[in-house]
């Protein structure tokens, strides 16, 4: 694989390579099975990969989240040299290389905007926005692909492509978990070994509510959900929605659900001073 740290150098090669299709990974690097997953669906699908590791301040609505962020470049790239072609390319970008020029770009994206993270992250998803805009107008790749784990990022992306006219197909992917159910995050490594060891329970709870759908109603599986976990001592849950799978629109009662369609239980939980989300998907039968 190559390494390049230049948009017009990146810009140059894929136009070199004349490869197609191109298939396109965005990351905040300290990469982990979840990523590699995304990375080998790609590098099936596509005869050119690219994957792109920036940590991106304009997404970070905590400083210290930002500061604290894990960074392990080397480490990453030896992950990816085991999974990438010899003409694959890992683009590493510095600030000015993704924004040479002040990005005021404001998205709207209406209510997918204005749930779950788009609430508690606030400005969070502009700068998503703005960071996966700006490296597809780069790399204009054919796929990208992004994993479940971030649900509403998936939805935010679809928007955006749709509003810009991008000609790029976004692919999802399912999420990766370890063995006890925790699903992996960059930030799981930020964890105090008594968190790790309590994490899972919100993966566990996550799949009782998903049969509890069957014969509960919405407020009763909301109040065993939140209370199952901050039982567990350290875990304090942000929010815990149910939502359709589109749209995002959190339903408050079960009677407002159509049977055999998708629906996701969304949670954000703080452990500690982590933050951690994950979520799984709810049909009523
Ligand atoms: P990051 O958190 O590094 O995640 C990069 C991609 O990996 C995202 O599409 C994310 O959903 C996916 N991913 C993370 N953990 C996963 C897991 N356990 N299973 C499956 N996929 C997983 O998401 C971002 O970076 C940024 O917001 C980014 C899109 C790169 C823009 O800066």
């Amino acid at each position: 694989m190559k390494v390049i740290r230049s948009a017009d150098e990146l810009k140059a090669q894929i136009k070199r390579e004349a490869l197609f299709p191109v298939g396109f990974v965005p990351t905040m690097g300290a990469l982990h099975e979840g990523h590699l997953s995304l990375v080998r669906i790609a590098a099936k699908e596509c005869s050119l990969v690219v994957v792109s590791i920036y940590v991106n301040p304009a997404q970070f609505n905590n400083k210290d989240d930002l500061k604290n962020y894990p960074r392990s470049l080397e480490a990453d790239l030896s992950m990816l040299g085991k999974v990438l072609a010899k003409n694959d390319i890992v683009f590493t970008p510095d600030d000015k290389e993704i924004y040479p020029v002040e990005d005021k770009r404001v998205f709207n994206f209406g209510n997918l905007g204005n749930v779950m993270e788009g609430l508690y992250r606030q400005g969070h998803f502009n700068g998503v926005a703005q960071v996966v805009s700006r490296l597809f107008e780069i790399a204009e790749p054919d796929l990208a692909y992004f994993g479940l784990k971030d649900l509403q990022q998936v939805a935010i992306i679809k928007e955006m492509v749709r509003q810009k006219g991008y000609k790029v197909r976004i692919v999802a992917a399912p999420i990766i978990r370890e063995n006890d159910g925790l699903a992996m995050s960059s930030r799981n490594r930020l964890l105090t070994q008594e968190l790790r060891n309590k994490a899972p329970v919100i993966y566990n709870t996550l799949s009782v509510a998903a049969s509890m759908i069957q014969n509960c109603d919405i407020p009763e599986i909301k109040n065993y959900v939140v209370r199952t976990i901050e039982k567990t001592g350290g875990l304090s849950v942000e929010y815990f929605e149910i939502v359709d799978d589109k749209y995002l629109h959190p339903v408050n009662a079960k009677s407002e659900m159509k049977k055999r369609k998708s629906y996701f239980g969304c949670i954000a939980v703080w452990a500690g001073k982590i933050r951690l989300i994950d979520n799984i998907e709810l049909q009523l039968v």
